[in-house]
């Protein structure tokens, strides 16, 4: 099948059935969306489809509708999102391993609220677990990335 993933679109062979994490790391070698539990409950592998965030482990190949962007395709170190430039003003990131999705995640619901409330932020990012606690500056990293969005 043909998957268009960061703009780059791949011929695969893989089943239909298989989740598109495994098809992202595993296949196309694309390994910034994370294996944290695999029934949709940790957030870990969020990626975009068509600038929604949706939970690649449980997105089957067969299911994609649109194009898949990974947290490699958001920004680039030469022209960084908004999220991932307040990620880094604010140091969110402790071992790192949540923060793609976590990044994913709060690009997508900014894009579908650009001035969200502090409880509005902490319900959009509830899905997403981190083991070594850094919810609070993730919420103030989100608040950075609204400001910054809305000065481009
Ligand atoms: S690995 Fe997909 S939500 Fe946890
Ligand atoms: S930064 Fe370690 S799990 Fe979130």
């Amino acid at each position: 099948m043909k998957l268009t993933v960061n703009g780059v679109t791949h011929d695969v062979d893989v089943e239909e059935d298989m989740p598109m994490l495994w098809v992202l790391r595993d296949v196309l070698g694309i390994t910034g969306p994370k294996y944290g539990c695999g029934i949709a409950q940790c957030g870990a592998c969020t990626v975009h489809m068509d600038g929604i965030a949706v939970r690649s482990c449980q997105l089957a190949a067969g299911d994609v509708e649109g194009e898949i962007t990974t947290i490699e395709g958001l920004g680039s170190p030469a022209v960084r999102h908004a999220v991932q430039e307040a990620w880094i003003d604010l140091q969110v990131a402790q071992c790192g391993y949540c923060q793609s999705g976590q990044i994913m995640q709060a690009a997508s619901f900014l894009e579908l609220n650009p001035t969200p409330t502090d409880d509005q932020i902490d319900a959009a990012m509830s899905g997403n677990l981190c083991r070594c606690g850094t919810y609070p500056r993730i919420r103030e990293a989100v608040k950075s990335a609204a400001i910054k969005l809305k000065a481009v």
